[in-house]
């Protein structure tokens, strides 16, 4: 009766999670905690191959590891554990560091977008070869499904690749896993730039809803959202980008159809639809919040948590290491 395992990791790279990633990440990983083997990992090590504030990374790593169990991750159930404290993670990206093609690995494309961002010198080799970490990530626990957005895609491919070659050259020992491409689910764009998705990389903080951000702060931004001259609540993803994100949201917290979302709200204008989101949001992450800072102020409770799971990570990285080096004759 054994379940399948996912693995997914995310960088505990700002203070408190969007809404792009509440949608699009959290509420599928909750419930595929049931019927999976569920390792859930603070990703901080991917962190520190961009510049960054020690003491912010810490303070950072700790938020969004409560963020996730405030939500619903089930500490009990899924091994919400942080990277580097399995230093199997390093081991084995050294490992596969030497079976992955120097231009190979130069084809990723998210390392060619971000070293044009920061620019060559400031380009760390860590950033360069970031995927064969992301890569490790994954193989240690043997995870047979990886649930990814779209532009991860290139990444599952290379690690794919290295487990395959890896096992071809030195016997099997990784189980190849397959990206679960979370297409089906909603894409939440920014509140200012309807056409841009919701993202912490945005230039502007004006269309960004965060989990963790006071409700009046939220309320303001839900009101101040960029709509259109027609008036008309009504679905339009072309026509109407503004007015249709905002019932996408609507429709994905509530859990009720557009349709009967734009019945309701027939005959009313914009700011009725605003009003009428900013408390389904409130609805949403005021208990979240609130558990989030109930987390955080017991600071030796939460490393407790993260600890406990990093003895069952570790244990599982381990036996797969092991494996690797006998493998390898190392
Ligand atoms: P960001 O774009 O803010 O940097 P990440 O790349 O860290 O977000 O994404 C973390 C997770 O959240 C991924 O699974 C991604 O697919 C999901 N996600 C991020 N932004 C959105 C969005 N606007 N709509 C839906 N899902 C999103
Ligand atoms: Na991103």
């Amino acid at each position: 009766n054994h379940k399948p395992v996912i693995f997914s990791g995310m960088q505990p790279s700002s203070d408190s999670l969007h809404l792009g990633n509440y949608i699009g990440a959290l509420t599928q990983w909750v419930q595929m905690q049931d019927s999976f083997d569920a390792y859930f990992c603070v990703v901080n090590q991917h962190a520190i191959t961009v510049p960054q504030d020690p003491a912010e990374l810490a303070a950072r790593t700790r938020r969004t590891a409560a963020q996730y169990i405030a939500a619903g991750i089930d500490p009990a159930r899924s091994t919400l554990f942080v990277q580097s404290h399995v230093p199997a993670h390093t081991q084995l990206a050294w490992v596969l560091n030497t079976i992955t093609g120097f231009g190979e690995a130069g084809r990723m494309t998210q390392f060619k977008d971000k070293s044009l961002r920061y620019g060559s010198d400031a380009t760390s080799v860590g950033l360069f070869t970031y995927p064969v970490l992301m890569a490790a990530d994954i193989l240690l626990y043997q995870a047979d499904v990886v649930p990814v957005g779209e532009d991860q895609r290139q990444h599952i491919e290379l690690t794919r690749d290295l487990a395959t070659r890896f096992n071809s050259r030195f016997g099997e020992t990784f189980v190849v896993p397959e990206a679960q491409i979370q297409k089906g689910t909603a894409k939440i764009y920014d509140l200012q730039s309807p056409e841009a998705k919701m993202s912490k990389s945005a230039e502007s903080e004006a269309g960004l809803i965060k989990v963790l951000d006071p409700a009046n702060v939220t309320r303001k931004k839900i009101m101040r959202a960029v709509t259109d001259a027609d008036g008309e609540i009504r679905y339009d993803h072309e026509g109407k980008p503004g007015v249709s994100n905002l019932l996408t949201i609507y429709s994905v917290l509530t859990g009720r159809m557009i349709e009967s979302i734009e019945r309701e709200f027939e005959g009313r204008g914009y700011g009725d639809l605003k009003k009428g989101l900013a408390e389904v949001v409130e609805e949403t992450f005021s208990p979240i919040r609130a558990r989030t800072e109930e987390l955080l102020s017991d600071p030796a409770e939460l490393d407790r948590l993260l600890s406990g799971a990093a003895d069952r990570a570790n244990e599982v990285a381990t036996a797969t290491l092991d494996r690797v080096y006998d493998a390898m004759g190392l």
